[in-house]
């Protein structure tokens, strides 16, 4: 006779067999992506390199990575292209945005991998030559930094910002540049940047 007060699992499914298995299911498609066509096997060791070409501001960059490398590692300690910080590492603080196919993304929470194919537009790409971008200028002229550390990331989300049609009030600006946090609260500053800036960049939804 089963003892009703037994709470242990009966069907030997309990939480721990759920999670480890929900942890299962999510790398599956990752480890696919990451074998080599001729490892034959998708169980592959995930810590072994695997070829990935990013398009970095134009440029092809062929990299062997181990599949887990966030895409800002992938532009920092790969491609050397540092202009991306690393503030948090967890999404929170915005230091690391680039620009994914003219979207915002926090590349500390972007696997490299995920992004091969698409357009990568960094801190370092914004510039035309010897022109800065009309955002970069508005920094500068309207002095939106102190330590520097988190602008690189401002100004890439102020370009999606704006790009986004998000650029029409103080609010607006404010509510939409929200994910970029900056130690020395140069908030007014950064506001008055993107303001500035504005007219000069065409927004998606204006092309509409
Ligand atoms: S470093 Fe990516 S959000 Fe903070
Ligand atoms: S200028 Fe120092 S964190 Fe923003």
């Amino acid at each position: 006779m089963t003892d009703s007060s037994d709470s242990r699992p009966q069907s030997g499914f309990n939480r721990r067999t759920f999670i480890a298995g929900a942890a299962g299911a999510a790398v599956v498609p990752l480890a696919a992506k990451g074998a080599t066509p001729d490892s034959g096997t998708t169980g592959r060791d995930s810590s072994l390199p695997v070829d990935v070409t990013l398009l970095v501001n134009g440029e092809r960059k062929a990299l062997k990575i181990d599949s887990r490398t966030t895409l800002l590692d992938a532009l920092r300690e790969h491609i050397g292209l540092t202009g991306s910080k690393k503030g948090c590492d967890h999404g929170q603080c915005g230091a690391c945005t680039v620009l994914i196919d003219g979207r915002r993304v926090v590349s500390c929470l972007t696997l490299a991998l995920a992004a091969e194919g698409q357009r990568i537009l960094t801190i370092e790409g914004l510039a035309k030559g010897d022109e800065l971008h009309p955002m970069q200028q508005a920094f500068i002229d309207q002095d939106a930094f102190q330590c520097g550390y988190c602008t690189p990331g401002q100004i890439m989300s102020a370009v999606g910002c704006v790009k986004e049609g998000h650029a029409s009030s103080d609010e607006d600006i404010r509510e939409y540049m929200s994910g970029n946090i900056c130690r020395c609260a140069a908030y007014p500053n950064i506001v008055a940047a993107v303001k500035q800036a504005a007219p000069s960049i065409p927004s998606d939804q204006q092309k509409g």
